[in-house]
């Protein structure tokens, strides 16, 4: 190797020494990105969001506790693996099953029969799940996260949810349900379970020892998670509310749900066995593995809702990434697009659709397919170093007249940066630019708002 300079012995010590420390720099860039598990997309990120983030927590450090029971286990353990993935790649998840199961149960995280708990109720069982998660032992726990088996993590977001916290305090994080009627036969101040909660060690470690005394007044109660509430209650603990847990304490059809997600990262959704496919034409967990394609790619945007507006052909278009996009005819204020459209029905059933009360604006959604937006549900997701592609294509059942601009409309291709998981510290949602419409083809790119951009229509 030609070497431009004499090297000289204390020259070559020089360069062994910024050899080192270049290895070392970049060795720890890696463990960075391994410890994240995020796709090496740091850099680009780093401009998306300038304000320095504190490090992200990483995912070793959470418990995951999934109450299951041994009849329920065996069609929601495809669910388990679709979220929690190879096993060697997150060890720290745990299954609580009331006995062992009669099936083998291959790639799943171990499961764990507490002793003595055939005689207690389901509701007690699962609430003792706590103390028999603290009874592993397992080190270095920073979190314990509690859900059920019919409950969809998204890891990567929930732990970026929690690095906000801090886990030396006692925390009790999750979120209410979506159902008014259910808060009220509950508690509006309850974490619901499915919809899954976490709580800091120190303060896990205080509820398991106390927590058999506790549970012993709460036997009236009904489930697992309004005795935890009750137990974290007379600890002197309120809930603090992330909205991107999802209880999903609806049926049917969560269109209107998935389309219109709150401004923050979606760290779950349960009652997955209970609606329709997400995706038309395709079974529940195959509907669930393709918008996982799209969760693998960049978890912080999955459901991020971004509208923009062509006025002349005064169109309004809303993107929920990695799900679907809307185009609706004409100009829609920003709130009502931010508004849910009821496509689902509410959990109780024989109750009717529109007196039933929800715990966010509703509207209606039309029953007639020609006065609803055109939908375009996502097709393939594609990055690239830079960035990624979404395509989104038609889906419409009948054949409705619609305006010049859009009948021809077969498919949505999104643009976006990557996502840094920026969004939950001071969010504020994306902006997005209809670049084209050609061949049947709308393009759009997902970009930061400028200072006093607003998302509106303009001209
Ligand atoms: C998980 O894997 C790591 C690395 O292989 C190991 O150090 C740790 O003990 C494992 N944790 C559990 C709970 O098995
Ligand atoms: C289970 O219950 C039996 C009888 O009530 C008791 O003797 C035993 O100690 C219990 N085991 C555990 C692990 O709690
Ligand atoms: C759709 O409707 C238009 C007129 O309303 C008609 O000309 C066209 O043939 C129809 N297409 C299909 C596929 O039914
Ligand atoms: C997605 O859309 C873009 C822009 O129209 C296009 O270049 C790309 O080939 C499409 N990708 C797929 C997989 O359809």
């Amino acid at each position: 190797m030609a070497v431009p300079f004499a090297t000289t012995p204390s020259r070559m010590k020089d360069c062994i020494l910024l050899l080192s420390a270049l290895l070392s720099v970049s060795l720890l860039y890696f463990q960075h990105l391994r410890l994240n598990l995020r796709p090496p997309t740091t850099f680009l990120s780093a401009v998306e969001s300038p304000s320095p983030l504190p490090p992200p927590l990483s995912l070793d450090r959470v418990l995951f506790s999934v109450a299951a029971s041994s009849s329920s286990l065996r069609s929601r353990a495809t669910y388990i693996r679709l979220w929690h993935g190879p096993i060697s790649h997150l060890n720290t998840t745990f299954l609580f099953l009331d006995r062992p199961p009669s099936y083998p149960t291959p790639s799943l995280p171990p499961i764990i029969v507490p002793p003595n708990t055939s005689s207690l109720s389901p509701g007690h069982r699962i609430a003792r799940v706590v103390k028999d998660a603290l009874a592993l032992n397992v080190p270095g726990i920073y979190w314990y996260v509690f859900g059920d088996d019919d409950t969809l993590f998204f890891t990567e977001n929930l732990v970026r949810i929690l690095s906000k916290y801090d886990n030396n305090k006692w925390y009790y994080i999750g979120c209410n349900s979506e159902s008014y009627e259910q808060n009220e036969k509950f508690y509006f101040d309850m974490a619901f379970g499915g919809g899954g909660y976490a709580i800091s060690a120190p303060l896990a470690r205080v509820l398991a020892r106390v927590l058999d005394s506790c549970l012993d007044r709460y036997r009236h109660l009904y489930g697992s998670d309004a005795r935890i509430f009750a137990c974290l209650a007379e600890l002197g603990v309120r809930l603090t509310v992330e909205p991107g847990f999802h209880q999903v304490d609806v049926r049917g059809n969560l269109f209107g749900l998935l389309s219109a997600h709150q401004l923050s990262l979606a760290a779950s959704l349960h009652h997955i066995d209970a609606v329709d496919p997400i995706f038309p034409g395709v079974s529940r967990i195959h509907a669930l593995e393709h918008l996982f394609n799209a969760v693998r790619v960049n978890p912080a945007r999955i459901f991020q809702q971004t509208v923009c507006y062509d006025h002349t052909n005064s169109l309004t278009v809303s993107v929920s990434w990695g799900f679907a996009v809307q185009v609706f005819e004409g100009n829609q204020f920003l709130p009502e697009v931010l508004s849910l459209q009821r496509t689902f029905r509410p959990w109780k059933r024989g109750r009717d659709v529109a007196s039933s009360r929800y715990m966010f604006n509703t509207r209606e959604y039309p029953s007639d397919p020609c006065k609803r937006p055109l939908v375009f549900f996502m097709h393939t997701v594609v990055a690239d170093t830079t960035g990624v592609w979404t395509n989104y294509t038609r889906h419409s059942a009948r054949n409705c007249s619609r305006t010049k601009a859009i009948e021809k409309l077969k498919a949505v291709s999104v643009y976006s940066l990557n996502l840094d998981f920026g969004i939950e510290q001071a969010p504020r949602r994306q902006c997005c630019d209809i670049s084209s419409v050609s061949d049947g083809t709308m393009t759009i790119q997902i970009r930061k708002c400028g200072i006093y951009e607003l998302i509106a229509m303009r001209g």
